[in-house]
């Protein structure tokens, strides 16, 4: 692939500068973590998904969610429910807050979710499905995605049949995480039917499922000719994969992060999310993002199993500088 395979595109409206996107991430996607991959070179970061009944119901919990800032801009906010109204509710509110892309979320894999009738149940529920893709884009004028899996389960892999309902429906792009809702997340992602749904569909098709690398990433894209890419599990602790796989695609070199690189980042981002969560509740929320940070990293089982015992957002700075400084140590002298 060349500097040509960064190209512009649009869903809908709204003018996209690469095709790399985040993706909706439940418990992580938040505010910090969108920060740093936009300012990685993702084209287009999305809220984690948001109950359409909750933010109907206590519009004040679910709008710290919605919550943004100019310089993640654009936002897609991704939405889930059962009820055509209640998410034709909730896609107001969304327009209302500032969003640059409303997307649907029909493929979550959760027992909770799909029993309540949203989710991956919507595709196995075409006419409830349809029903809630009208009523939303009769209600905004956002544009309009629906995140899909390929299907159920593998005797029902009707995303040809999902996606170009959607379609017919006015939805502006989407996207195909290719498993279907029984796989969860343990097989490996099938791109040949998110290539058959791009050729199928005349609105642009983001891909999604194991672009874990910058290599699988220009793989994907020059596989299935998709629009977007969209990158879940591979950024965490990991945001620096958008800059890598788009110089991949520009035909550069890419650079991989010195410890020194990762030592910035996590600091910034554990400052980030304390400012956002308060100390005691960014701690909490910061140990997850630690762990993945640490991935590969020498003596990483006995700096993380101090992780707890640290109370105060000194403290760990300190820890995480400390721990790093020997690593860099180890690195001069092994
Ligand atoms: C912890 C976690 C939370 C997720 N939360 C959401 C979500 O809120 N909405 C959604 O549509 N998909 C969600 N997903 C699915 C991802 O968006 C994505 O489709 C999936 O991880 C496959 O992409 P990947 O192989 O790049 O990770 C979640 C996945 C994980 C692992």
């Amino acid at each position: 692939m060349t500097a040509d395979s960064v190209r512009s595109w649009k869903i809908g409206s709204l003018q996209l500068s690469n095709p790399l996107l985040l993706a909706p991430l439940s418990g992580i996607s938040d505010l910090p973590f969108r920060l740093l991959a936009k300012e990685q070179g993702c084209a287009l970061v999305c809220t984690e998904m948001v109950s359409a009944e909750g933010l109907m119901r206590n519009r004040k919990k679910s709008e710290k969610l919605l919550q943004t800032c100019p310089e993640e801009r654009p936002l897609a906010v991704q939405i889930f429910g059962a009820r055509p109204e209640t998410m034709a509710d909730a896609a107001r509110i969304v327009e209302e807050v500032g969003a640059d892309v409303l997307d649907i979320n029909m493929g979550c894999p959760a027992r909770k979710v799909v029993k309540g009738g949203s989710g991956a149940a919507l595709l196995m529920d075409l006419k409830r499905a349809k029903k809630i893709i009208q009523s939303v884009r009769k209600a905004v004028s956002l544009p309009l995605t629906v995140k899909v899996r390929s299907g159920w389960d593998e005797k029902n892999q009707n995303v040809l049949e999902v996606s170009k309902m959607a379609e017919d429906c006015g939805v502006n792009a989407l996207t195909v995480h290719g498993r279907t809702r029984n796989q969860g997340y343990g097989v490996k992602a099938d791109w040949r039917i998110i290539a058959r749904t791009k050729e199928y569909l005349h609105i642009p098709v983001i891909g999604n499922g194991d672009l874990t690398s910058p290599q699988a990433v220009v793989a994907f894209l020059s596989e299935t000719g998709c629009a977007g890419a969209m990158i879940g599990r591979g950024a965490l602790g990991n945001p620096w994969i958008f800059q890598q796989a788009l110089a991949m695609l520009r035909g550069e070199t890419f650079h991989i992060p010195s410890l020194s690189d990762k030592e910035v980042i996590i600091l910034r981002h554990l400052n980030m999310v304390v400012e956002r969560y308060g100390e005691t509740q960014g701690l909490k929320e910061f140990r997850k993002h630690i762990i993945w940070y640490t991935r590969g990293l020498r003596d990483n089982a006995y700096f993380r199993s101090r992780l707890p015992h640290w109370k105060t957002v000194s403290e760990v700075s300190g820890q995480i500088r400390e721990y790093f400084q020997k690593m860099n140590h180890l690195l001069l002298f092994s």
